[in-house]
């Protein structure tokens, strides 16, 4: 068997997690997240790749009594609460099969419900049934140890990555992709863009995240990917096996760099364009609040890449130097003009390198970006942009 002791910040226990979670120290976790079973595997079917499947995902997701979905949940919730410290939250995924039942074991408790988050599949597969709406969602409940103590919630790394408006409670995500399961397939493996948001939202680095039905480590893929330590717990040697396997995966610093890429980029994410400005003309782009860049290649067409339509802030930087952040204008969201050589001309600037340009208008007033990518001097073509999203700049790893 692999084991994770290579990794000190990727700890695996396997076993019941009833009897497992008591090894884990008392007030030790900063957060929890928990994919129990949703006990739907009463077969069901469903659609992929074109062909129908049943949907069931394993015994261990079999339907049970009442009374025994609600015990099982009030146990596992119950040896929880302990573990967490003061500030610490909770998040637990579901449907309706067992959420409504999770909700009233936290209640019962002492957990205080903080946000009941709805996460919308962009790509669910078909109702093949034809008698109900679509199933195209998850719920994940948020709640805190504590009714009276405050917990961690970074409201502003939140709020930029929805392009500077309050987040909201529904979360489109879309469902698990390929090159998540290069190391094999776990039944319902969470996408890591789900846990990336999951974790951004209630941690610092150094934190410990607990999964006590970790599955293919999900969670912990994503923590260590955020510079988080994980524990986590599942009843299944070949899960946890898979898990170390996308565990030794991360160890390569260029897949994990991949990785936090992909995850880092949700489609609807506020995206930023990286526009390298000369010296000379740097001044009079902040001046003016517009920045420029060549519209044609040698073949004379644009150079707009998908992710134009979610622009929202320009980064301006010279030489990998004075790298400051702009808002793109209100009301011109993703939006940008192409301008002839000579309009630009009447503007101050020298053009020389071709007739059509796309201006982008920004408010002059700088931010700072707390963290800036690794290969701002990449001076590759001085009118081409790169478009990156945000969680790259504010410093959220
Ligand atoms: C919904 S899956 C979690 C999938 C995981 N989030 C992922 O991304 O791979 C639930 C997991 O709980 C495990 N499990 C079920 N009952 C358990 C128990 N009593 N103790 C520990 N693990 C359990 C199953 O083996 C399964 O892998």
């Amino acid at each position: 068997m692999l084991n994770s002791a290579t990794y000190p910040d990727f700890r695996i226990l396997q076993g019941d997690c009833m009897e497992r979670l008591k090894e884990v120290e008392d007030n030790s976790i900063d957060a929890i997240f928990a994919d129990p079973p949703y006990f739907l595997s009463n077969g069901g079917i469903s659609v992929q790749s074109g062909k129908q499947v049943c949907v069931d995902k394993g015994e261990w997701d079999k339907g049970g009594t009442p009374e025994y979905i609600y015990d099982f949940n009030r146990r596992w919730l119950e040896l929880c609460r302990p573990k967490l410290k003061e500030n610490g939250t909770i998040w637990i995924s579901g449907t309706h099969h067992n959420i409504h039942v999770v909700m009233r074991c936290l209640q019962e408790l002492g957990y205080k419900v903080l946000n009941t988050i709805t996460w919308q599949k962009t790509d669910p597969p078909p109702n093949l049934s034809c008698k109900y709406f679509n199933f195209s969602t998850e719920l994940i409940i948020w709640a805190r140890k504590h009714a009276q103590k405050t917990h961690k919630f970074n409201y502003e790394t939140m709020k930029q990555l929805n392009g500077g408006t309050q987040m909201t409670d529904v979360w489109r995500i879309p469902a698990v992709s390929r090159w998540e399961k290069e190391q094999g397939k776990h039944p319902t493996q969470k996408p890591l863009r789900l846990l990336y948001r999951i974790i951004l939202a209630c941690t610092h680095e150094g934190d410990t995240i607990l999964d006590p039905f970790a599955g293919s480590c999900t969670t912990g893929i994503a923590a260590n990917l955020l510079g988080r330590k994980f524990i986590g717990i599942d009843q299944s040697e070949e899960f946890l096996q898979l898990g170390i396997r996308r565990r030794v995966e991360i160890s390569d610093p260029n897949i994990a760099e991949k990785f936090l890429r992909k995850i880092s980029e949700t489609p609807e994410e506020t995206m930023v364009i990286v526009n390298h400005a000369r010296k000379e003309t740097r001044e009079l782009m902040i001046e003016k609040g517009i920045c420029y860049m060549r519209a044609g290649d040698s073949e004379g067409s644009l150079q707009v890449t998908p992710g134009f339509e979610k622009m929202r802030y320009v980064l301006l930087h010279t030489d990998g130097k004075e790298a400051q952040l702009f808002h793109i204008k209100k009301g011109k969201e993703g939006s940008f003009s192409i301008w002839t050589k000579e309009t630009l001309e009447k503007h101050g600037f020298h053009p020389e390198h071709a007739a059509y340009y796309i201006v982008i208008p920004f408010d002059n007033h700088p931010t700072r970006p707390k963290k800036l990518p690794s290969n701002l001097k990449q001076r590759i073509n001085t009118y081409r942009a790169r478009l990156r999203p945000l969680s790259d700049f504010i410093g959220i790893k």
